[in-house]
Protein backbone atom coordinates (compact mmCIF):
# COMPACT_ATOMS: atom_id res chain seq x y z
CA UNK A 1 0.00 0.00 0.00
CA UNK A 2 0.98 3.44 -0.62
CA UNK A 3 1.94 5.91 2.39
CA UNK A 4 1.11 9.16 0.96
CA UNK A 5 2.66 10.14 4.59
CA UNK A 6 6.44 10.18 3.46
CA UNK A 7 6.19 11.23 0.00
CA UNK A 8 5.94 14.37 -1.99
CA UNK A 9 2.70 12.65 -4.18
CA UNK A 10 -0.35 11.99 -2.67
CA UNK A 11 -1.86 9.15 -4.74
CA UNK A 12 0.04 7.29 -7.12
CA UNK A 13 -1.06 6.87 -10.81
CA UNK A 14 -2.40 3.38 -10.88
CA UNK A 15 -4.44 3.84 -7.98
CA UNK A 16 -7.23 6.79 -9.24
CA UNK A 17 -10.39 4.94 -10.29
CA UNK A 18 -14.07 6.85 -10.16
CA UNK A 19 -14.37 6.79 -6.80
CA UNK A 20 -11.48 9.35 -6.54
CA UNK A 21 -13.36 11.62 -8.97
CA UNK A 22 -13.45 15.11 -7.01
CA UNK A 23 -10.20 14.33 -5.09
CA UNK A 24 -7.19 16.80 -5.86
CA UNK A 25 -4.12 14.45 -6.06
CA UNK A 26 -0.59 15.35 -6.31
CA UNK A 27 1.47 12.52 -8.81
CA UNK A 28 5.32 12.05 -9.68
CA UNK A 29 6.76 9.68 -12.40
CA UNK A 30 8.08 9.75 -15.78
CA UNK A 31 6.24 11.23 -18.94
CA UNK A 32 5.12 7.71 -20.51
CA UNK A 33 3.25 9.65 -23.85
CA UNK A 34 2.34 12.42 -24.62
CA UNK A 35 -0.49 13.68 -27.31
CA UNK A 36 -0.76 17.72 -28.51
CA UNK A 37 -4.48 17.87 -29.68
CA UNK A 38 -3.52 21.47 -30.63
CA UNK A 39 -5.76 23.82 -27.82
CA UNK A 40 -5.03 20.32 -25.05
CA UNK A 41 -1.94 18.11 -24.05
CA UNK A 42 -2.76 14.86 -23.21
CA UNK A 43 0.30 13.09 -21.14
CA UNK A 44 0.20 9.65 -19.85
CA UNK A 45 1.95 9.90 -16.13
CA UNK A 46 3.79 6.47 -14.99
CA UNK A 47 4.90 4.94 -11.83
CA UNK A 48 5.77 1.76 -10.60
CA UNK A 49 2.06 1.33 -10.11
CA UNK A 50 0.86 2.27 -13.28
CA UNK A 51 -0.44 4.93 -15.54
CA UNK A 52 -3.26 7.67 -15.84
CA UNK A 53 -4.31 9.87 -18.26
CA UNK A 54 -3.40 13.57 -17.36
CA UNK A 55 -4.84 16.97 -18.95
CA UNK A 56 -3.72 20.04 -19.98
CA UNK A 57 -6.44 22.52 -20.93
CA UNK A 58 -4.93 26.35 -20.89
CA UNK A 59 -8.38 26.94 -18.97
CA UNK A 60 -7.25 25.47 -15.68
CA UNK A 61 -3.81 26.39 -16.08
CA UNK A 62 -2.15 28.47 -18.55
CA UNK A 63 1.67 27.77 -16.71
CA UNK A 64 0.94 24.21 -16.64
CA UNK A 65 0.46 23.78 -20.37
CA UNK A 66 3.14 25.89 -21.20
CA UNK A 67 5.20 23.11 -19.29
CA UNK A 68 3.11 20.00 -20.85
CA UNK A 69 4.43 21.81 -23.97
CA UNK A 70 8.06 21.08 -23.81
CA UNK A 71 7.97 18.09 -21.66
CA UNK A 72 9.09 15.14 -23.45
CA UNK A 73 9.09 10.88 -23.34
CA UNK A 74 10.81 10.07 -19.86
CA UNK A 75 10.87 13.43 -18.18
CA UNK A 76 10.34 13.50 -14.49
CA UNK A 77 7.50 15.61 -13.22
CA UNK A 78 5.21 16.43 -10.54
CA UNK A 79 1.57 17.10 -11.32
CA UNK A 80 -1.40 18.59 -9.58
CA UNK A 81 -4.72 18.36 -10.37
CA UNK A 82 -8.26 17.16 -9.96
CA UNK A 83 -10.26 13.63 -10.91
CA UNK A 84 -12.90 13.67 -13.03
CA UNK A 85 -14.65 11.06 -15.39
CA UNK A 86 -13.44 10.36 -19.00
CA UNK A 87 -15.76 12.05 -20.89
CA UNK A 88 -18.75 9.49 -22.95
CA UNK A 89 -16.87 7.81 -25.47
CA UNK A 90 -13.17 7.90 -24.05
CA UNK A 91 -13.33 5.37 -21.18
CA UNK A 92 -10.27 3.10 -21.96
CA UNK A 93 -11.52 -0.16 -20.34
CA UNK A 94 -7.56 -1.71 -21.07
CA UNK A 95 -6.68 0.49 -18.91
CA UNK A 96 -7.21 0.19 -14.91
CA UNK A 97 -7.39 3.77 -14.52
CA UNK A 98 -9.06 4.35 -17.69
CA UNK A 99 -12.59 5.89 -16.27
CA UNK A 100 -10.89 8.97 -14.80
CA UNK A 101 -8.62 11.65 -16.07
CA UNK A 102 -6.64 14.02 -13.85
CA UNK A 103 -7.36 18.06 -15.04
CA UNK A 104 -3.84 19.40 -14.53
CA UNK A 105 -3.55 23.19 -12.55
CA UNK A 106 0.08 23.03 -11.79
CA UNK A 107 2.89 21.05 -13.29
CA UNK A 108 6.47 20.63 -12.19
CA UNK A 109 9.76 19.20 -14.25
CA UNK A 110 11.64 17.81 -11.44
CA UNK A 111 14.25 16.47 -14.41
CA UNK A 112 14.89 16.18 -17.90
CA UNK A 113 15.57 12.97 -19.82
CA UNK A 114 17.53 12.88 -23.06
CA UNK A 115 15.86 9.91 -25.35
CA UNK A 116 15.87 7.02 -23.90
CA UNK A 117 18.16 4.24 -26.05
CA UNK A 118 15.00 2.33 -26.51
CA UNK A 119 11.19 2.86 -25.88
CA UNK A 120 10.09 1.85 -22.69
CA UNK A 121 6.22 0.57 -24.98
CA UNK A 122 6.13 -2.74 -23.95
CA UNK A 123 5.18 -4.53 -27.07
CA UNK A 124 8.84 -3.46 -28.79
CA UNK A 125 11.35 -6.10 -28.90
CA UNK A 126 14.73 -5.26 -27.62
CA UNK A 127 18.32 -6.51 -28.12
CA UNK A 128 18.73 -8.85 -24.89
CA UNK A 129 22.54 -6.94 -24.64
CA UNK A 130 21.09 -3.30 -24.98
CA UNK A 131 18.48 -3.69 -22.49
CA UNK A 132 21.31 -5.41 -19.55
CA UNK A 133 23.36 -2.16 -20.82
CA UNK A 134 20.05 -0.07 -19.57
CA UNK A 135 18.56 -2.51 -17.50
CA UNK A 136 17.85 0.48 -15.40
CA UNK A 137 15.45 1.33 -18.19
CA UNK A 138 14.52 -1.61 -18.98
CA UNK A 139 12.99 -2.11 -15.51
CA UNK A 140 10.14 0.58 -16.32
CA UNK A 141 8.70 -1.61 -18.69
CA UNK A 142 5.86 -2.99 -16.62
CA UNK A 143 5.97 -6.87 -17.81
CA UNK A 144 9.99 -6.52 -16.92
CA UNK A 145 8.79 -5.50 -13.54
CA UNK A 146 6.30 -8.10 -13.02
CA UNK A 147 8.80 -10.85 -12.23
CA UNK A 148 10.70 -8.64 -9.54
CA UNK A 149 7.24 -8.15 -7.66
CA UNK A 150 6.61 -12.00 -7.85
CA UNK A 151 10.45 -12.45 -6.71
CA UNK A 152 9.74 -10.45 -3.81
CA UNK A 153 6.26 -11.97 -3.06
CA UNK A 154 7.84 -15.25 -3.25
CA UNK A 155 10.56 -14.85 -1.19
CA UNK A 156 8.36 -12.53 1.58
CA UNK A 157 6.42 -15.91 1.66
CA UNK A 158 9.95 -17.81 2.19
CA UNK A 159 10.67 -15.51 5.55
CA UNK A 160 7.07 -16.11 6.64
CA UNK A 161 6.53 -19.33 6.12
CA UNK A 162 10.68 -20.70 7.57
CA UNK A 163 9.73 -17.81 10.67
CA UNK A 164 6.46 -19.46 11.41
CA UNK A 165 7.97 -23.15 11.50
CA UNK A 166 11.10 -21.67 14.51
CA UNK A 167 13.25 -20.97 11.43
CA UNK A 168 16.15 -18.40 12.81
CA UNK A 169 17.98 -15.98 9.56
CA UNK A 170 21.43 -16.32 10.22
CA UNK A 171 24.17 -14.95 7.73
CA UNK A 172 27.40 -16.40 6.93
CA UNK A 173 31.04 -15.40 5.47
CA UNK A 174 30.98 -14.25 1.60
CA UNK A 175 35.13 -14.20 2.05
CA UNK A 176 35.74 -17.71 3.22
CA UNK A 177 37.67 -21.28 2.30
CA UNK A 178 36.37 -23.18 -0.88
CA UNK A 179 33.05 -25.23 0.20
CA UNK A 180 33.33 -28.28 -2.82
CA UNK A 181 30.11 -28.04 -4.49
CA UNK A 182 31.70 -29.51 -7.72
CA UNK A 183 32.06 -25.98 -9.03
CA UNK A 184 35.26 -24.42 -9.97
CA UNK A 185 35.70 -21.14 -6.98
CA UNK A 186 36.06 -17.15 -7.90
CA UNK A 187 38.93 -16.50 -5.14
CA UNK A 188 39.92 -13.34 -3.98
CA UNK A 189 43.53 -12.01 -2.98
CA UNK A 190 44.06 -11.37 0.34
CA UNK A 191 46.59 -7.85 1.05
CA UNK A 192 47.08 -8.87 4.60
CA UNK A 193 48.33 -13.13 3.95
CA UNK A 194 50.36 -12.25 0.92
CA UNK A 195 50.06 -14.90 -1.13
CA UNK A 196 46.76 -16.29 -0.05
CA UNK A 197 43.34 -16.50 -1.04
CA UNK A 198 39.65 -16.72 -0.26
CA UNK A 199 37.19 -18.16 -1.99
CA UNK A 200 33.58 -16.75 -2.52
CA UNK A 201 31.18 -19.67 -0.87
CA UNK A 202 29.90 -21.95 -3.88
CA UNK A 203 26.90 -22.42 -1.05
CA UNK A 204 27.19 -21.73 2.82
CA UNK A 205 26.76 -26.06 3.05
CA UNK A 206 29.38 -26.01 5.96
CA UNK A 207 28.43 -22.99 8.02
CA UNK A 208 24.76 -24.21 7.92
CA UNK A 209 26.18 -27.45 9.66
CA UNK A 210 27.89 -25.96 11.97
CA UNK A 211 25.53 -23.82 13.04
CA UNK A 212 23.76 -27.08 13.65
CA UNK A 213 26.62 -27.99 15.96
CA UNK A 214 26.17 -24.75 17.78
CA UNK A 215 22.35 -25.52 18.36
CA UNK A 216 20.76 -23.43 16.30
CA UNK A 217 18.97 -26.28 15.21
CA UNK A 218 16.65 -24.41 12.34
CA UNK A 219 18.80 -21.84 10.29
CA UNK A 220 17.59 -20.29 7.01
CA UNK A 221 19.11 -18.01 4.89
CA UNK A 222 18.70 -15.78 1.10
CA UNK A 223 22.36 -16.81 0.42
CA UNK A 224 24.05 -15.44 -2.36
CA UNK A 225 26.09 -18.35 -3.78
CA UNK A 226 29.11 -17.70 -6.29
CA UNK A 227 30.23 -20.63 -8.74
CA UNK A 228 32.48 -20.28 -11.67
CA UNK A 229 30.99 -22.45 -14.90
CA UNK A 230 30.07 -22.25 -18.21
CA UNK A 231 26.94 -20.43 -18.23
CA UNK A 232 23.61 -21.53 -19.40
CA UNK A 233 19.67 -20.12 -19.74
CA UNK A 234 19.12 -21.57 -16.09
CA UNK A 235 22.50 -20.77 -14.61
CA UNK A 236 24.62 -17.72 -13.70
CA UNK A 237 27.84 -17.10 -11.85
CA UNK A 238 26.10 -15.74 -8.51
CA UNK A 239 22.89 -17.09 -7.86
CA UNK A 240 20.27 -17.12 -4.50
CA UNK A 241 19.53 -20.06 -2.46
CA UNK A 242 16.94 -20.16 -0.10
CA UNK A 243 19.37 -21.96 2.27
CA UNK A 244 17.64 -24.44 4.94
CA UNK A 245 19.33 -26.69 7.70
CA UNK A 246 17.59 -28.92 10.34
CA UNK A 247 18.72 -30.56 13.05
CA UNK A 248 16.74 -33.90 14.85
CA UNK A 249 15.00 -34.85 11.60
CA UNK A 250 14.26 -37.69 9.47
CA UNK A 251 14.45 -37.44 5.69
CA UNK A 252 10.51 -37.73 5.46
CA UNK A 253 10.55 -34.61 7.70
CA UNK A 254 12.61 -32.46 5.16
CA UNK A 255 10.41 -33.68 2.50
CA UNK A 256 6.96 -33.55 4.48
CA UNK A 257 8.02 -29.84 5.66
CA UNK A 258 9.29 -28.58 2.11
CA UNK A 259 5.97 -29.56 0.18
CA UNK A 260 4.18 -27.96 2.87
CA UNK A 261 6.08 -24.85 2.16
CA UNK A 262 6.35 -24.98 -1.59
CA UNK A 263 2.97 -25.30 -1.49
CA UNK A 264 2.20 -21.93 0.10
CA UNK A 265 5.14 -20.60 -1.86
CA UNK A 266 3.63 -21.18 -4.87
CA UNK A 267 0.16 -19.79 -4.04
CA UNK A 268 1.71 -16.72 -4.59
CA UNK A 269 2.33 -16.87 -8.44
CA UNK A 270 -1.63 -18.86 -8.22
CA UNK A 271 -0.21 -21.54 -9.01
CA UNK A 272 -1.91 -24.97 -6.40
CA UNK A 273 1.01 -27.43 -5.95
CA UNK A 274 -0.64 -31.02 -5.69
CA UNK A 275 0.60 -32.92 -2.83
CA UNK A 276 2.29 -35.30 -1.62
CA UNK A 277 4.75 -34.96 -4.63
CA UNK A 278 5.31 -38.10 -6.59
CA UNK A 279 8.67 -39.47 -5.88
CA UNK A 280 11.09 -41.61 -7.83
CA UNK A 281 14.60 -42.91 -7.04
CA UNK A 282 17.76 -41.95 -8.49
CA UNK A 283 17.76 -45.35 -10.81
CA UNK A 284 13.94 -45.21 -11.90
CA UNK A 285 13.85 -41.57 -13.08
CA UNK A 286 16.85 -42.70 -15.22
CA UNK A 287 15.79 -45.83 -16.11
CA UNK A 288 12.26 -44.35 -17.23
CA UNK A 289 13.06 -41.15 -18.37
CA UNK A 290 16.75 -40.96 -19.13
CA UNK A 291 17.40 -37.85 -16.47
CA UNK A 292 17.57 -36.96 -13.05
CA UNK A 293 15.25 -34.21 -13.25
CA UNK A 294 12.32 -35.77 -15.09
CA UNK A 295 9.78 -33.74 -16.97
CA UNK A 296 6.58 -35.70 -16.20
CA UNK A 297 4.66 -33.14 -17.80
CA UNK A 298 4.41 -35.76 -20.68
CA UNK A 299 4.93 -39.24 -21.19
CA UNK A 300 7.20 -40.46 -24.01
CA UNK A 301 8.83 -43.12 -21.23
CA UNK A 302 11.84 -45.72 -22.21
CA UNK A 303 10.57 -48.63 -22.77
CA UNK A 304 13.27 -51.97 -22.31
CA UNK A 305 13.58 -54.25 -25.22
CA UNK A 306 16.13 -55.96 -24.62
CA UNK A 307 14.17 -59.16 -24.29
CA UNK A 308 12.25 -58.90 -27.75
CA UNK A 309 15.68 -58.95 -29.01
CA UNK A 310 17.75 -61.51 -27.11
CA UNK A 311 18.21 -63.71 -30.06
CA UNK A 312 18.64 -60.99 -32.75
CA UNK A 313 20.13 -61.67 -35.93
CA UNK A 314 20.93 -58.11 -36.33
CA UNK A 315 24.80 -57.68 -34.96
CA UNK A 316 24.95 -54.38 -33.63
CA UNK A 317 21.93 -55.50 -30.75
CA UNK A 318 23.58 -58.65 -30.62
CA UNK A 319 26.56 -56.99 -29.33
CA UNK A 320 25.42 -54.69 -27.51
CA UNK A 321 23.47 -57.57 -25.25
CA UNK A 322 26.76 -59.98 -25.64
CA UNK A 323 28.63 -57.06 -24.12
CA UNK A 324 25.93 -56.55 -20.73
CA UNK A 325 23.97 -53.68 -22.32
CA UNK A 326 20.54 -52.82 -22.89
CA UNK A 327 18.62 -51.75 -26.09
CA UNK A 328 15.69 -49.57 -25.17
CA UNK A 329 13.41 -47.15 -26.98
CA UNK A 330 10.98 -44.65 -27.22
CA UNK A 331 7.90 -43.79 -29.11
CA UNK A 332 7.58 -40.74 -30.63
CA UNK A 333 3.99 -40.74 -31.81
CA UNK A 334 3.45 -38.16 -34.95
CA UNK A 335 6.83 -38.39 -36.11
CA UNK A 336 6.36 -41.60 -38.19
CA UNK A 337 6.11 -39.39 -41.17
CA UNK A 338 9.39 -38.06 -40.80
CA UNK A 339 11.92 -37.62 -43.69
CA UNK A 340 15.25 -39.55 -43.63
CA UNK A 341 17.12 -35.61 -43.22
CA UNK A 342 15.41 -35.29 -39.69
CA UNK A 343 15.93 -38.54 -39.16
CA UNK A 344 19.37 -38.34 -39.75
CA UNK A 345 19.87 -35.08 -37.69
CA UNK A 346 18.40 -37.47 -34.94
CA UNK A 347 21.08 -39.49 -35.63
CA UNK A 348 23.76 -36.73 -35.13
CA UNK A 349 22.05 -35.59 -32.15
CA UNK A 350 22.46 -39.47 -30.84
CA UNK A 351 25.91 -39.67 -31.58
CA UNK A 352 26.83 -36.01 -30.06
CA UNK A 353 25.12 -37.36 -26.46
CA UNK A 354 27.60 -40.65 -26.50
CA UNK A 355 25.53 -43.38 -28.92
CA UNK A 356 27.26 -45.34 -31.65
CA UNK A 357 24.17 -44.75 -34.01
CA UNK A 358 20.20 -44.48 -34.21
CA UNK A 359 18.51 -47.43 -35.04
CA UNK A 360 14.86 -46.70 -35.96
CA UNK A 361 11.29 -47.69 -37.30
CA UNK A 362 8.88 -45.89 -38.34
CA UNK A 363 5.18 -46.55 -39.24
CA UNK A 364 3.69 -44.07 -41.13
CA UNK A 365 0.70 -45.50 -42.31
CA UNK A 366 -1.27 -48.92 -41.63
CA UNK A 367 0.62 -51.82 -42.47
CA UNK A 368 3.82 -49.70 -43.55
CA UNK A 369 6.98 -50.28 -42.25
CA UNK A 370 10.33 -48.07 -43.04
CA UNK A 371 13.20 -48.48 -41.27
CA UNK A 372 16.92 -49.22 -42.14
CA UNK A 373 17.38 -52.39 -40.05
CA UNK A 374 13.88 -54.21 -39.89
CA UNK A 375 15.58 -56.14 -42.02
CA UNK A 376 17.18 -58.17 -39.56
CA UNK A 377 14.05 -58.44 -37.49
CA UNK A 378 11.98 -61.97 -37.76
CA UNK A 379 8.16 -61.75 -37.86
CA UNK A 380 8.14 -62.89 -33.95
CA UNK A 381 10.37 -59.70 -33.02
CA UNK A 382 8.61 -57.55 -34.94
CA UNK A 383 5.26 -58.24 -33.47
CA UNK A 384 6.87 -58.43 -30.28
CA UNK A 385 8.36 -54.87 -30.47
CA UNK A 386 4.99 -53.54 -31.87
CA UNK A 387 3.62 -55.08 -28.18
CA UNK A 388 6.25 -53.62 -26.24
CA UNK A 389 6.39 -50.17 -27.41
CA UNK A 390 2.50 -50.15 -28.40
CA UNK A 391 2.98 -49.15 -32.01
CA UNK A 392 -0.42 -47.35 -33.38
CA UNK A 393 0.15 -45.66 -37.33
CA UNK A 394 2.18 -42.66 -37.02
CA UNK A 395 4.54 -43.84 -34.48
CA UNK A 396 8.45 -43.41 -34.98
CA UNK A 397 10.45 -46.27 -33.17
CA UNK A 398 14.31 -44.33 -31.37
CA UNK A 399 16.02 -47.23 -29.73
CA UNK A 400 19.47 -47.67 -28.90
CA UNK A 401 21.61 -50.42 -28.27
CA UNK A 402 24.71 -49.69 -25.12
CA UNK A 403 25.69 -50.00 -22.21
CA UNK A 404 22.93 -49.28 -19.46
CA UNK A 405 24.11 -45.84 -18.85
CA UNK A 406 24.47 -44.50 -22.06
CA UNK A 407 21.22 -45.83 -23.42
CA UNK A 408 19.16 -44.24 -20.30
CA UNK A 409 20.81 -40.82 -21.05
CA UNK A 410 20.50 -40.68 -25.05
CA UNK A 411 17.21 -41.44 -25.15
CA UNK A 412 16.42 -38.62 -22.53
CA UNK A 413 17.97 -36.32 -24.40
CA UNK A 414 15.77 -37.40 -27.47
CA UNK A 415 12.74 -38.20 -25.35
CA UNK A 416 12.94 -34.11 -24.65
CA UNK A 417 14.05 -33.37 -28.61
CA UNK A 418 11.38 -35.24 -29.80
CA UNK A 419 8.64 -33.23 -27.25
CA UNK A 420 10.10 -29.91 -28.32
CA UNK A 421 9.76 -30.96 -32.36
CA UNK A 422 6.03 -32.72 -31.89
CA UNK A 423 5.15 -29.78 -29.85
CA UNK A 424 4.23 -32.00 -26.91
CA UNK A 425 1.88 -30.24 -24.57
CA UNK A 426 3.81 -29.34 -21.49
CA UNK A 427 1.45 -27.13 -19.35
CA UNK A 428 1.11 -26.35 -16.01
CA UNK A 429 3.29 -27.50 -12.88
CA UNK A 430 4.50 -30.79 -12.28
CA UNK A 431 7.07 -31.27 -9.30
CA UNK A 432 8.65 -34.46 -7.94
CA UNK A 433 11.14 -35.80 -5.70
CA UNK A 434 14.21 -37.76 -7.35
CA UNK A 435 15.46 -39.64 -4.00
CA UNK A 436 18.19 -42.27 -3.19
CA UNK A 437 21.21 -40.55 -5.13
CA UNK A 438 24.45 -42.72 -5.57
CA UNK A 439 27.02 -41.48 -2.75
CA UNK A 440 29.27 -41.37 -5.82
CA UNK A 441 30.06 -40.84 -9.67
CA UNK A 442 33.03 -42.26 -11.39
CA UNK A 443 35.36 -39.17 -12.89
CA UNK A 444 36.43 -41.08 -16.01
CA UNK A 445 39.29 -37.99 -16.53
CA UNK A 446 40.63 -37.95 -13.24
CA UNK A 447 39.93 -41.84 -12.63
CA UNK A 448 38.39 -41.50 -9.49
CA UNK A 449 35.48 -41.36 -7.25
CA UNK A 450 33.54 -37.89 -6.89
CA UNK A 451 31.01 -36.93 -4.71
CA UNK A 452 27.39 -37.15 -6.41
CA UNK A 453 26.02 -33.58 -4.19
CA UNK A 454 28.86 -32.99 -2.00
CA UNK A 455 30.82 -35.32 0.24
CA UNK A 456 29.06 -34.61 3.43
CA UNK A 457 26.51 -36.23 2.15
CA UNK A 458 25.44 -39.01 4.33
CA UNK A 459 25.28 -42.53 2.64
CA UNK A 460 22.56 -45.24 3.66
CA UNK A 461 23.02 -46.61 7.15
CA UNK A 462 23.11 -49.92 5.87
CA UNK A 463 26.01 -48.76 2.96
CA UNK A 464 28.40 -47.23 4.98
CA UNK A 465 29.90 -50.11 4.88
CA UNK A 466 30.33 -49.82 0.92
CA UNK A 467 32.66 -46.57 1.09
CA UNK A 468 35.40 -48.56 1.36
CA UNK A 469 34.35 -51.71 -0.15
CA UNK A 470 32.47 -50.92 -3.19
CA UNK A 471 32.34 -47.22 -3.26
CA UNK A 472 29.86 -46.73 -6.28
CA UNK A 473 27.31 -48.82 -4.91
CA UNK A 474 27.08 -46.40 -1.95
CA UNK A 475 23.26 -45.19 -2.01
CA UNK A 476 22.49 -41.61 0.02
CA UNK A 477 19.91 -40.08 1.92
CA UNK A 478 19.31 -37.04 -0.80
CA UNK A 479 17.02 -35.71 -2.41
CA UNK A 480 16.33 -33.40 -5.12
CA UNK A 481 13.59 -31.11 -6.07
CA UNK A 482 12.49 -31.24 -9.85
CA UNK A 483 9.92 -28.80 -11.28
CA UNK A 484 9.01 -29.12 -15.03
CA UNK A 485 12.28 -30.45 -16.11
CA UNK A 486 14.57 -28.61 -13.96
CA UNK A 487 16.12 -28.82 -10.58
CA UNK A 488 14.67 -26.13 -8.53
CA UNK A 489 16.57 -27.79 -5.26
CA UNK A 490 18.74 -30.47 -3.71
CA UNK A 491 19.75 -31.71 -0.21
CA UNK A 492 20.51 -34.31 1.84
CA UNK A 493 20.82 -35.44 5.32
CA UNK A 494 24.30 -35.02 6.66
CA UNK A 495 26.84 -37.11 8.25
CA UNK A 496 27.51 -36.39 11.91
CA UNK A 497 30.33 -38.36 12.93
CA UNK A 498 33.91 -38.03 12.11
CA UNK A 499 34.69 -41.29 11.38
CA UNK A 500 32.25 -41.62 8.87
CA UNK A 501 33.35 -38.49 7.14
CA UNK A 502 36.74 -39.52 7.33
CA UNK A 503 35.87 -42.42 5.15
CA UNK A 504 33.39 -40.57 2.77
CA UNK A 505 36.74 -38.61 2.41
CA UNK A 506 38.90 -41.00 1.89
CA UNK A 507 36.52 -42.45 -0.88
CA UNK A 508 36.96 -39.55 -2.98
CA UNK A 509 40.52 -39.26 -2.60
CA UNK A 510 41.12 -37.19 0.41
CA UNK A 511 43.07 -38.41 3.06
CA UNK A 512 44.80 -38.40 6.39
CA UNK A 513 46.65 -35.38 6.62
CA UNK A 514 45.09 -33.71 3.46
CA UNK A 515 41.64 -34.31 5.36
CA UNK A 516 42.52 -32.45 8.18
CA UNK A 517 44.03 -29.93 6.40
CA UNK A 518 41.27 -29.33 4.16
CA UNK A 519 38.42 -30.04 6.69
CA UNK A 520 39.97 -30.41 9.59
CA UNK A 521 37.51 -27.41 11.20
CA UNK A 522 34.52 -29.98 10.25
CA UNK A 523 36.51 -33.03 11.56
CA UNK A 524 36.64 -31.63 14.69
CA UNK A 525 33.49 -29.79 15.28
CA UNK A 526 31.83 -33.66 13.74
CA UNK A 527 33.85 -34.66 16.93
CA UNK A 528 32.36 -32.22 19.63
CA UNK A 529 29.20 -33.38 19.62
CA UNK A 530 27.21 -32.97 16.54
CA UNK A 531 23.81 -33.69 16.48
CA UNK A 532 22.21 -35.54 13.34
CA UNK A 533 21.27 -33.06 11.01
CA UNK A 534 19.94 -32.33 7.30
CA UNK A 535 18.79 -29.59 4.75
CA UNK A 536 17.76 -28.83 1.38
CA UNK A 537 18.88 -24.98 -0.85
CA UNK A 538 15.88 -24.32 -2.94
CA UNK A 539 17.42 -22.13 -6.26
CA UNK A 540 15.17 -19.25 -6.01
CA UNK A 541 15.97 -17.68 -9.29
CA UNK A 542 14.60 -20.97 -11.17
CA UNK A 543 11.83 -20.82 -9.43
CA UNK A 544 11.08 -17.64 -10.29
CA UNK A 545 11.87 -18.16 -13.77
CA UNK A 546 9.38 -21.38 -13.47
CA UNK A 547 6.77 -19.39 -12.17
CA UNK A 548 7.18 -16.08 -14.12
CA UNK A 549 7.16 -18.07 -17.20
CA UNK A 550 10.50 -16.36 -18.06
CA UNK A 551 12.90 -18.50 -20.26
CA UNK A 552 16.33 -17.53 -18.54
CA UNK A 553 16.80 -16.85 -15.10
CA UNK A 554 18.78 -13.44 -16.36
CA UNK A 555 14.85 -12.18 -16.23
CA UNK A 556 14.71 -12.94 -12.78
CA UNK A 557 18.00 -10.96 -11.76
CA UNK A 558 17.96 -7.60 -11.80
CA UNK A 559 21.20 -6.41 -12.85
CA UNK A 560 22.48 -10.63 -14.71
CA UNK A 561 25.35 -11.42 -16.24
CA UNK A 562 25.94 -12.34 -20.01
CA UNK A 563 26.79 -15.79 -21.25
CA UNK A 564 30.17 -14.69 -21.23
CA UNK A 565 30.14 -13.64 -17.51
CA UNK A 566 30.28 -9.87 -18.05
CA UNK A 567 27.88 -7.08 -17.05
CA UNK A 568 27.17 -5.14 -19.95
CA UNK A 569 26.19 -2.06 -17.35
CA UNK A 570 29.21 -1.56 -15.14
CA UNK A 571 31.54 -3.62 -17.53
CA UNK A 572 32.82 -5.84 -15.03
CA UNK A 573 34.81 -7.65 -14.87
CA UNK A 574 37.30 -5.01 -15.61
CA UNK A 575 41.08 -4.76 -14.94
CA UNK A 576 42.54 -3.04 -12.03
CA UNK A 577 45.35 -0.38 -11.40
CA UNK A 578 49.19 -1.90 -10.87
CA UNK A 579 48.60 -0.70 -7.50
CA UNK A 580 45.97 -2.25 -6.42
CA UNK A 581 47.73 -5.68 -7.82
CA UNK A 582 50.67 -5.17 -5.40
CA UNK A 583 48.47 -4.43 -2.63
CA UNK A 584 47.62 -7.93 -3.00
CA UNK A 585 50.81 -9.18 -4.01
CA UNK A 586 49.43 -10.01 -7.41
CA UNK A 587 51.55 -9.18 -11.03
CA UNK A 588 49.75 -9.20 -14.21
CA UNK A 589 51.13 -11.41 -17.31
P1 LIG B 1 23.05 -27.52 -5.12
O1 LIG B 1 24.43 -27.38 -5.63
O2 LIG B 1 22.20 -28.62 -5.68
O3 LIG B 1 23.04 -27.77 -3.55
O4 LIG B 1 22.29 -26.15 -5.32
C1 LIG B 1 20.95 -25.98 -4.90
C2 LIG B 1 20.11 -25.35 -5.99
O5 LIG B 1 20.67 -24.14 -6.45
C3 LIG B 1 20.35 -23.94 -7.82
N1 LIG B 1 21.59 -23.66 -8.57
C4 LIG B 1 21.76 -22.63 -9.44
N2 LIG B 1 20.92 -21.68 -9.85
C5 LIG B 1 21.40 -20.77 -10.72
N3 LIG B 1 22.65 -20.75 -11.20
C6 LIG B 1 23.55 -21.69 -10.81
N4 LIG B 1 24.81 -21.65 -11.29
C7 LIG B 1 23.10 -22.70 -9.90
N5 LIG B 1 23.69 -23.78 -9.31
C8 LIG B 1 22.77 -24.33 -8.51
C9 LIG B 1 19.67 -25.19 -8.31
C10 LIG B 1 20.04 -26.20 -7.26
O6 LIG B 1 19.06 -27.19 -7.12
N6 LIG B 1 24.66 -26.89 -0.37
C11 LIG B 1 23.81 -27.70 -1.24
C12 LIG B 1 22.40 -27.83 -0.72
C13 LIG B 1 22.27 -28.74 0.47
O7 LIG B 1 22.83 -29.85 0.43
O8 LIG B 1 21.55 -28.35 1.40
C14 LIG B 1 23.76 -27.05 -2.62
O9 LIG B 1 24.26 -25.96 -2.85
O10 LIG B 1 18.28 -24.97 -8.32
P1 LIG C 1 25.74 -50.55 -38.98
O1 LIG C 1 25.46 -52.01 -39.16
O2 LIG C 1 26.83 -50.25 -38.01
O3 LIG C 1 25.82 -49.79 -40.26
O4 LIG C 1 24.41 -49.99 -38.28
C1 LIG C 1 23.14 -50.15 -38.85
C2 LIG C 1 22.17 -49.20 -38.19
O5 LIG C 1 22.18 -49.36 -36.78
C3 LIG C 1 22.49 -47.74 -38.45
O6 LIG C 1 21.27 -47.08 -38.71
C4 LIG C 1 23.10 -47.27 -37.15
O7 LIG C 1 22.82 -45.90 -36.91
C5 LIG C 1 22.40 -48.15 -36.15
N1 LIG C 1 23.23 -48.36 -34.97
C6 LIG C 1 24.56 -48.58 -34.91
N2 LIG C 1 24.97 -48.70 -33.62
C7 LIG C 1 23.86 -48.59 -32.87
C8 LIG C 1 23.62 -48.65 -31.47
N3 LIG C 1 24.60 -48.86 -30.58
N4 LIG C 1 22.34 -48.50 -31.02
C9 LIG C 1 21.35 -48.30 -31.89
N5 LIG C 1 21.52 -48.24 -33.22
C10 LIG C 1 22.75 -48.39 -33.71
Amino acid sequence: MFDARYSIRTHVAGSLRSTDVGETVTLAGWVHRRRDHGGLIFIDIRDRSGLVQCVFDPDASGVAFVTAERVRPEWVVKLTGTVRPRPEGTVNSNLTTGEVEVIITSAEVLNMSETPPFEIDSAIETDETLRLKYRYIDLRRPEVLDAFLLRDRVTQRFRKSLEHRGFLEIETPILGKSTPEGARDFIVPSRMSPGEFYALPQSPQLFKQLLMVGGVERYYQIARCFRDEDLRADRQPEFTQIDIEMSFITQEDILGMMEEIMHEVMREADVDLHTPLRRLTYAEAMSRFGSDRPDLRFGMELVDVSAVFAASEFKVFAGALGGGGVIKGINAKGAGDWSRSKIDALNQVALDSGAKGLAWVAFPTEGDVRSPIAKFFTEAEMSALREAMAVEPGDLLLMIADATDVANEVLGTLRLRMADELDVPRSGFVALWVVDFPMFKWDAEEKRWSANHHPFTRPFDEHVELLQSDPGAALSYSYDLVLNGLEIGGGTLRIHEEAIQRQALAAIGIEGDDADEQFGFLLEALSLGAPPHGGIALGLDRLIMLLAGKQSIRDVIAFPKTSSGSCPLTGAPGTVSARQLREVHLRSE
